[in-house]
């Protein structure tokens, strides 16, 4: 591995730990019942996102590596089911009602963190980088930890298996970074490894990605800060 990609490869490896050590993601077994299920319905706002959050970048890459990883992911989003629908079939199983689900407003926070999404993925100098890592980082390395914790909450706090809670099971699966940046592998996460090596070819550009990903940490992260509650901050 090169300097630049032992580099970005740690400072990865730092925003993950730190989502992982975020204190509402950390107390999920301490919440009640409908406060777990307010986080969890905030969430589904940026699930219901995911796919023209996908389809900006794959308009604007000049990178045809990056399009055809991009587009390969949205493609699995609808393969066998539509990831959206599992994942309210999910909720169903953890007792919510059809009703409260689909009626649940987004909040104010959560339509900052949507909106500063679709920023990570507007148009910007070195735009196929900037994309690239906003999609690894923000679409799939992040929500794959996010996934894996609530998975495992879920698991103990309702008795069910990874069969029956298939949105948070395959998330926390697929979407999450198993290997070391640059390193082929399949996973959402590991698919932009490649194409990121391709594109950081100098130290600026390295400087330039750890912004970026911290931006996109920032983003995936602030959304939690909104289920402080008072004084616990
Ligand atoms: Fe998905
Ligand atoms: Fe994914």
């Amino acid at each position: 591995m090169s300097d630049y990609l032992i580099e970005l490869d740690s400072f990865e490896e730092k925003i993950i730990s730190q989502l992982q050590q975020h204190p509402i993601l950390r107390s999920l077994n301490t919440f009640s019942n409908p406060k777990l299920e307010d986080i969890l319905l905030q969430k589904r706002w940026i699930s219901l996102h995911f796919t023209p959050f996908y389809d900006i970048a794959i308009c604007t890459f000049k990178s045809e590596e990056a399009r055809t990883i991009a587009k390969e992911i949205v493609r699995e989003e609808y393969l066998d089911s539509n990831h959206r629908e599992d994942l309210v079939n999910d909720l169903i199983r953890c007792g919510l009602s059809r009703e409260r689900i689909v009626s649940a407003k987004p909040s104010s926070e959560t339509k900052k963190t949507v909106a500063n999404l679709y920023q990570l993925v507007g148009w910007n100098n070195h735009y196929d980088l900037r994309a690239a890592l906003a999609l690894r980082i923000a679409g799939e390395v992040l929500p794959g930890e996010e996934n894996k914790v609530i998975l495992d909450e879920l698991q103990r706090r309702y008795q069910l298996t990874t069969d029956q809670l298939p949105h948070y099971a395959l998330h926390a699966a697929h979407d999450r970074k198993k290997v070391p940046f640059g390193i082929e592998s399949s996973s959402h996460a590991d698919r932009f490894g490649t194409v990121i090596t391709h594109l950081v070819d100098s130290a600026e550009k390295v400087e330039l990605a750890k912004t970026i990903m911290g931006a996109a940490y920032h983003v995936r992260a602030d959304f939690y800060d909104q289920f402080h509650t008072e004084g616990e901050k």
